[in-house]
């Protein structure tokens, strides 16, 4: 293939069908990963290739399969965004007026384009096209770096950016070994009336004071957005850092980016010599409707964190020390695209650290009229093998839920699967998402369909999951 060839020396991107065990084969692929993304109805996975060989070693393995391609890398200044749209129920599209329409995507980019071009009188009729590849539902695009991190205030609502990473990384998958402590669990797993205990004991008058202080509904806290940018999350942030420390854990927050709000970070170390460490996280950034400066972010992700917070507030009042670390994390930077997930978890890969099991909530409150409470659980991005365990746990703990499977995803979670750490989702619905409020200013806690009975069935369901798997002591008999 003389063309392929002859663009090597430029660089070229790879993307190309999942397919874990080939690209493990590749090492010039395997070396240089650069993310999964959902693409329609399947998983790409995206490389760059460096040299004439690794593109003689992609064009025979791949480009027969669909769908795939060979994309010219944009120049080095330049940052490559995916960006695609959401799983969304029907209802939802029929009710706003908003279905799938990439042309409304590119118009958003294309507009600060025009500007631009205008303002330097530039000669070139037309600024180099952004796209690098495209389909209905979802697009590549390069943009120049200070744009990227904004690119989520100008999307059209249920378009989802996530910022491809500056440096590639190795491909990674999640070994048999690291689910090995999660597999055990599952196959011994009977209800624990110590673990019905403790999760029954978080506090619904708790939660609702919590996410009305998140969204700012109580009139005291002050926020008007959690958007990563804005002071807000900082607030936010402080906040749930001193609730969650008054908990007895360890409490950090943690820069990863100028100019975002910090990820927050709180560990209770375990009490017994362990380097295993369980995460369960949600993340307190929000995204409002385009245009407005308000972002409650009630639901997504008020609900998850508030769950965090829950948990935290039960671990102090059932005076629970743990047999495996345990850390409760916030994520910022969610809405620009995984932003502070991505960067915690690749430093504890490079940490070379033992996380056996890591769980994100985001959006668990909301309900559609007529629908039981649910339990959404990843349909494709999440480990198969925690997965199974989240589910059969809230048979046990939470039978009022209803558990099926959503094609709704790609949230901090896969950050960690990206890294090879065992991780899965919890989510409020089998099914794509139903929330008539989502990414909107509207995402209050005190509206309908947002159901805080849910919210509190799947935190219990996140809990239980962690202390099956840490084992842990109580000392709440005063
Ligand atoms: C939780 O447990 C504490 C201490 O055992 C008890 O005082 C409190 O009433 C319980 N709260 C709930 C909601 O069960
Ligand atoms: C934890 O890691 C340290 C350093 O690698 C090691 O010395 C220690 O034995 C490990 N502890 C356990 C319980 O595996
Ligand atoms: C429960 O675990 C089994 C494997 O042991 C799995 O096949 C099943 O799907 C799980 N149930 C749920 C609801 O996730
Ligand atoms: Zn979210």
């Amino acid at each position: 293939m003389p063309t392929i060839q002859a663009a090597a020396g430029l660089g070229l991107l790879l993307l190309a069908p999942l397919n874990s065990t080939l690209f493990l084969e590749a090492p010039c692929l395997s070396q240089n990963f650069l993310g999964h993304y959902r693409n329609g109805e399947t998983t790409s996975s995206l490389f760059r290739l460096e040299t004439p060989d690794c593109v003689q070693v992609a064009s025979n393995s791949y480009l027969s399969q669909e769908p795939n391609a060979l994309l010219a890398a944009p120049s080095s200044e330049k940052r490559l965004v995916w960006i695609e749209h959401e799983s969304v129920d029907p209802s939802l599209l029929r009710s706003t007026h908003q279905g799938p329409l990439l042309d409304d995507v590119l118009d958003a980019l294309s507009a600060r384009n025009r500007d631009e071009t205008q303002q330097t009188l530039s000669t070139t009729e037309s600024p180099a096209s952004p796209i690098l590849y495209r389909t209905d539902t979802s697009v590549l695009v390069a943009l120049p770096s200070e744009e990227v991190f904004t690119i989520d205030t100008r999307l059209p609502r249920f378009w989802k950016s996530t910022i491809v990473p500056e440096s590639p990384s190795a491909y990674r998958v999640v070994s048999d070994d690291s689910v090995e402590r999660v597999r055990r669990v599952l196959s011994e797993l009977k209800f624990s009336p110590a673990v019905a205990s403790v999760v029954n004991n978080i506090s619904i008058p708790h939660i609702q004071n919590d996410i009305r202080f998140l969204t700012g509904e109580d009139g005291q806290s002050g926020i008007v957005s959690r958007h990563s940018f804005s002071p807000g999350a900082r607030t936010a942030a402080n906040w749930i850092k001193n609730r969650i420390e008054e908990t007895g854990a360890k409490c950090r927050l943690e820069n990863f980016r100028l100019g975002f709000a910090p990820n927050v970070i709180c560990r209770y170390a375990s009490i017994v010599d362990s380097n295993d460490t369980i995460i369960l996280s949600g993340h307190y950034d929000s995204r409002g409707s385009f245009g407005s400066v308000r972002a409650p972010g009630g639901n997504d992700d008020g609900s998850g964190t508030t769950g965090i917070l829950s948990i935290a507030r039960t671990i102090a009042r059932k005076r629970i020390r743990f047999h495996t670390n345990l850390e409760l994390v916030t994520f910022a930077g969610e809405e620009q695209g995984l932003v502070g997930s991505d960067a915690y978890a690749r430093q504890l890969r490079a940490q070379d650290a033992s996380i056996v099991l890591m769980i994100q909530a985001d959006m668990t409150a909301y309900r559609a009229p007529d629908e039981p409470l649910q339990l959404g659980l990843p349909e494709r991005i999440g480990t198969p093998e925690v997965t199974a365990l989240v589910g059969n746990i809230s048979a046990l703990y939470s039978p009022e839920l209803t558990v099926g499977y959503s094609s709704a995803c790609c949230s901090d979670h896969q950050s960690f699967i990206t890294q090879g750490f065992p991780a899965s989702q919890v989510f409020e619905r089998a099914g794509p998402i139903a929330d008539p409020m989502y990414h909107n200013s509207g995402d209050l806690s005190e509206r309908v369909g947002y159901d805080v009975n849910q919210l509190y069935a799947i935190a219990k369901v996140q809990f239980a999951t962690a202390l099956h798997v840490a084992g842990f002591e109580i000392a709440d008999s005063e």
